[in-house]
């Protein structure tokens, strides 16, 4: 496990009473690593199984394709998806002295992954008694997205989509760690509930500041029923940037690419 993520119980006394200062200096390592990275673009629903990394593994395909560098950070850490969207091997995963290297999936997209760490089916590790598992879940997986962001020598990159879990803390964190807060491409299903889940996850983003980037329906067709698309796109005053349906063609990546 080359990740070494500190946990509150890891921290000394003088440790833990600096802690402020530490994620200070984190935060100015994430700049410096990200010095090189154009725009980083977080990908969002407020809800899981819509399709958010199956758009962020696709989008950063056709994007790679057209001649941009591009990389994805699956910061889904308990259900990461994009090395195996992205057939990238376990292997691939370069870990140096003072850096973590991304591997290189299809099409030359770079991704960071924790499915490229964790053995098959092993969750992110709790080392703590089980009674505390719950709130130290919480402050792993932070760390663990603070340690991607500082550890992770990107190089030169066009865009870095970051692949978010459902719900809002993770987007939270993304944002304490980053100079700016992220613009943000949000991904629906045409259903109600799907519509509601994206509007209270896009309204806390752009409270945080986040300029929302666009709409993409996916799984658009006869099985799910609704317009949640037009409606948020016209709510936020966005486009709507792509219309996927099951299986999508080539093509309808290919679009959504040159729209970002
Ligand atoms: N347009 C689509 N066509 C076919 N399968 C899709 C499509 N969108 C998503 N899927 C599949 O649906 C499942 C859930 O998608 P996923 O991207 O993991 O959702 P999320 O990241 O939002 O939780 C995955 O098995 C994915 O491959
Ligand atoms: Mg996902």
């Amino acid at each position: 496990m080359p990740l070494n993520i500190r946990t509150y119980r890891d921290l000394t006394e003088p440790d833990a009473s600096g802690l402020p200062a530490q994620i200070g200096a984190q935060r100015h390592r994430v700049a410096a690593r990200l010095a090189q990275v154009g725009r980083v673009v977080a990908v969002m629903s407020g809800k899981g199984g819509v399709g958010k990394s199956f758009v962020t593994a696709h989008l950063a395909r056709a994007v790679a394709r057209g001649g941009r560098a591009v990389g994805v950070l699956d910061a889904d850490l308990n259900g990461p998806t994009a090395a195996g969207l992205l057939d990238a091997g376990r292997a691939s995963l370069v870990v140096e002295e003072d850096a973590v290297l991304p591997a290189t999936g299809a099409d030359g997209v770079r991704l960071v992954s924790m499915d490229l760490l964790l053995e098959d089916g092993r969750p992110l590790a709790f080392r703590g008694p089980a009674a505390d598992r719950f709130v130290w879940r919480g402050a792993l997986e932070a760390a663990a997205l603070r340690e991607f962001l500082a550890d992770v020598a990107w190089g030169s990159l066009d865009l870095l989509l970051v692949d978010l879990p459902p719900g809002l803390s993770r987007f939270e964190e993304l944002a304490d760690l980053l100079d700016r807060p992220p613009a943000v491409l949000t991904v629906t299903i045409p259903t109600p509930e799907s519509r509601d889940a994206v509007r209270r996850a896009l309204r806390a983003a752009m409270e945080r500041g986040a300029t929302p980037l666009g709409v993409v329906e996916n799984m658009m067709g006869d099985q799910f029923r609704g317009d949640a698309a037009e409606v948020l796109a016209r709510e936020f005053g966005v486009p709507v940037l792509a219309r996927v349906p099951f299986h999508p063609p080539v093509g309808v990546w290919e679009t959504l690419a040159a729209r970002l």
